[in-house]
């Protein structure tokens, strides 16, 4: 039995966006999704229940993170990472290589993974396709990803080309090393950069290696929107429909719907949180900052639009006072509001394709969102 299934359960026939439903040894979770970011094994400053009440079937943690500190044995003694931090339903954790990159300091990548110091100590480390699979078959999450590189922006040909190459033997190598793949699901991720015959041939590669779900990545790396979704053009239609794909790093309104357009079911990123922290929210009118002197008097909602916990009974003017006077509660309800958005923008992106209206659900949300918004 496959530790993960896909069932697609109609298309949009506006826009030829999927709506689907995943299921997972941790229950099952409906898709277009966004998937929280829970770093170091915990949803910054939420606690599982504030998470689920949200709604949120599915979070993402790092492999990369966690094997610094505390370690992927601790957490295996543990009982695995769904016990340690409390969180029963889905985890789906990354597998090391992009955070190494972004992170780590003195990286040198060869044939056979990628060394470098860990950012906490400077610890000389080692992380490969092997690797990888031991650290995420100890933390035990529901979807492990394969270990792959992703090229930067702007990236020549031949650079591109020996990367996406690369990631495809490693794809294989994981496959191979993955020592659970009845309890858990190991998802390979396509690179390519921003050459489409190199989409191509990644997506050819990986899908010949039968994976029950395939990622995007190397996008969101700086490149202009279009680009992005030019390279979602060419990558979706080769992706087998019967599985699961997953956008990796993504999450603004306008790409969420954008991706969902395009045959994404599964979205994650670190902006609703990051942002939340320094005031900085997501309403259905666009950004808005807290701590603008213009809300030090405005006793109404966040999002008059919004049903969260805090839109249900905090101010902006207090939200405001809280974040100024830098109290933790001021960021725990910016953070809450923030996810709220995002997976109630799911929720209605998915009712929008049920109804065949995702087209026009666009329009009117980015109508009020302001065009180009973030
Ligand atoms: N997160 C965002 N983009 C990527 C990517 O290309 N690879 C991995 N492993 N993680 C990502
Ligand atoms: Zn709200």
């Amino acid at each position: 039995m496959a530790a993960i299934t896909y069932e697609l359960i109609k298309t949009c026939k506006q826009t030829g966006a999927r709506l689907g439903r995943v299921h997972t040894p941790h229950g099952s979770f409906d898709t277009p999704t966004f998937m929280p970011v829970g770093t170091q094994a915990t949803v910054k400053t939420m606690s599982p229940e504030e998470v689920k009440e949200m709604g949120a079937g599915i979070i993402l943690s790092n492999t990369y993170h966690l094997f610094l500190r505390p370690g992927h044995e601790l957490i295996k003694e543990a009982g695995g990472l769904h016990k340690f931090m409390n969180w029963d339903r889905a985890i789906l954790t990354d597998s090391g290589g992009f955070q190494v990159f972004s992170l780590s300091e003195l990286r040198k990548i060869t044939e056979e993974g990628v060394h470098f110091r860990s950012h906490l100590n400077g610890d000389k480390l080692f992380i490969g396709p092997e690797k990888a699979m031991e650290i995420q078959n100890a933390l035990g999450p529901d979807i492990m990803m394969a270990f792959d590189e992703c090229p930067p922006w702007p990236a020549d040909e031949a650079y591109v080309k020996q990367s996406t190459e690369r990631t495809s033997r490693w794809a294989e190598r994981c496959l191979k090393a993955h020592a659970r793949p009845d309890d858990q699901g190991l998802f390979a991720i396509v690179q390519g950069g921003m050459y489409p015959e190199y989409r191509k041939q990644s997506a050819a590669d990986l899908t010949s290696m039968d994976f029950p779900g395939y990622a995007i990545g190397g996008l969101s790396v700086g490149e202009p929107k279009h680009l992005m979704y030019e390279m979602l053009e060419v990558t979706t239609p080769l992706l087998p429909t019967n599985k699961p794909r997953y956008l990796m790093g993504v999450g603004s309104p306008d790409a969420l719907i954008e991706g969902s357009m395009r045959g994404v079911d599964m979205f994650d990123c670190v902006l609703p949180t990051r942002i939340a922290r320094n005031g900085t929210t997501m309403t259905s009118r666009g950004r808005l900052v807290i701590r603008n002197a213009a809300f030090e008097r405005d006793f109404g909602p966040l999002d008059p639009a919004c049903s969260c916990y805090t839109c249900r009974n905090y101010s902006r003017a207090y939200l405001r006072h809280l974040i100024k006077a830098d109290e933790t509660f001021g960021i725990r309800l910016t953070t809450y509001h923030n996810l709220y958005f995002l997976i109630d923008l799911m929720r209605q992106v998915r009712q929008a394709i049920a109804e065949d209206r995702l087209g026009d659900f666009k329009e009117e949300f980015f109508d009020r969102y302001g065009l180009n918004a973030e």
